[in-house]
């Protein structure tokens, strides 16, 4: 019923993964005090080398991308030694690992980095750092022409620094309502440079940021992640949709690894997309297509089976079943997912 999971896929020339199980990145705020991924964190990702392909957590690319207490970097020589251990782990078990490149903009802290709040324009967000309640957010400083040049440069540094690190690719972060995202949606973007105000200017980031990364370290090894359904730290416009139909539409020009969907649940609808976020994408993206939000083996293995998309990946049951390909490939029950199960990185 599954088997379809278990075929070998290939991404391009340079990748071929086991199997269609992607394991969705899961910040976990595991890392040390300098932002290093420890050797828990090792143990952790070797024993799902099992997936196809591990995504790895969010990994923030400059002090100033972050957000959430102990999210680890790739911007400092020890936090690439730190990765070593991880992929080298990951790899010794037979897996693969992208990773998954991260600014947060406007959802970042102070707190954490002791500098400006930067996004794309001085819209706050409102609410406060998850589980740090008098860490409100702050207004942030609409970046300006040389700090988008300058952000551009990081995320290609911080993909030649996962190169180094042995990450076998990279997954640029451009959903879920942070940096990249922020540029993509009108009630965070208000720009009146070549940066705002219609989808070309809209996209112009987004595009600047994949092209500065594939040319760092080639289009096979570079993959990205979008949300045109706003449902995170941001609110939805029915004009967003224009937006995301003329990115994709570029990104149909540059063979990118993938293209994955950022959602929770897929079977939300929004109603400027007509339907849900992967129909949408499937619709308008010519490569190959993540899904993900709320699916089990079965659900995955239909929809793969339907062509409504080619992978899938799975965030919350890989918390909680680090055996989980093991286990769906055996018939066995897989473990309940809880909160709780993020108090502790087994
Ligand atoms: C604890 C937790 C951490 C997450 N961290 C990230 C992240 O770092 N980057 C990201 O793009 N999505 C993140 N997500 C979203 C997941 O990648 C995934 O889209 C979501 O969990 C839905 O898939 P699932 O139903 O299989 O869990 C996170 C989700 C959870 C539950």
């Amino acid at each position: 019923m599954t088997a379809i999971l278990f075929e070998k896929v290939r991404l391009n020339e340079s990748i071929e993964l086991d199997n269609r199980i992607i394991m969705a990145p899961l910040t976990r705020c595991m890392a040390d005090d300098n932002l290093v991924p420890t050797d828990a964190m090792a143990t952790y990702y070797a024993r799902r080398a099992g997936a196809g392909l591990i995504i790895s957590e969010a990994i923030i690319i400059r002090p100033d991308a972050q957000g959430y207490p102990n999210t680890p970097g790739l911007f400092s020589a020890a936090q690439v030694e730190g990765w070593k251990k991880v992929t080298q782990a990951v790899h010794d078990n037979g897996g693969k690992i992208f990773a998954q490149l991260w600014h947060v903009g406007r959802v970042a802290h102070p707190h954490f980095f002791g500098g400006e709040v930067l996004a794309p324009s001085a819209i706050k967000v409102e609410g406060s750092v998850p589980r740090m309640r008098d860490l409100t957010y702050v207004t942030p400083k609409a970046v300006t022409l040389d700090d988008i040049t300058t952000l551009v440069a990081d995320y290609a540094k911080a993909a030649k620094n996962a190169r180094e690190a042995g990450f076998d690719g990279v997954e640029i972060h451009g959903a879920n309502g942070y940096l990249i995202d922020q540029f993509l949606h009108y009630t965070s973007n208000e720009r009146q440079d070549e940066y705002g105000q219609t989808p070309e200017n809209m996209a112009r980031f987004a595009l600047e940021v994949v092209g500065a990364v594939t040319e760092a370290i080639g289009n096979d090894r570079v993959a990205l992640r979008l949300s045109p359904g706003a449902y995170f730290n941001l609110a939805g416009d029915p004009r967003d949709r224009a937006v995301f139909d003329y990115l994709i539409r570029q990104l149909n020009q540059i063979p990118l690894a993938y293209l994955h969907a950022g959602i929770f649940d897929d079977e939300m609808q929004f109603d400027y997309l007509g339907g849900r976020v992967s129909d949408y994408m499937r619709n308008t993206y010519e490569g190959l297509l993540v899904g993900v939000g709320g699916y089990t083996a079965t659900s995955a293995s239909h929809a793969i089976e339907n062509n409504r998309f080619d992978l899938v990946a799975i965030g919350r049951p890989f918390i909680a079943n680090p055996d989980y390909v093991e286990k769906v490939k055996h018939g066995k029950p897989v473990t309940a997912y809880s909160e709780d199960m993020l108090a502790t990185l087994v």
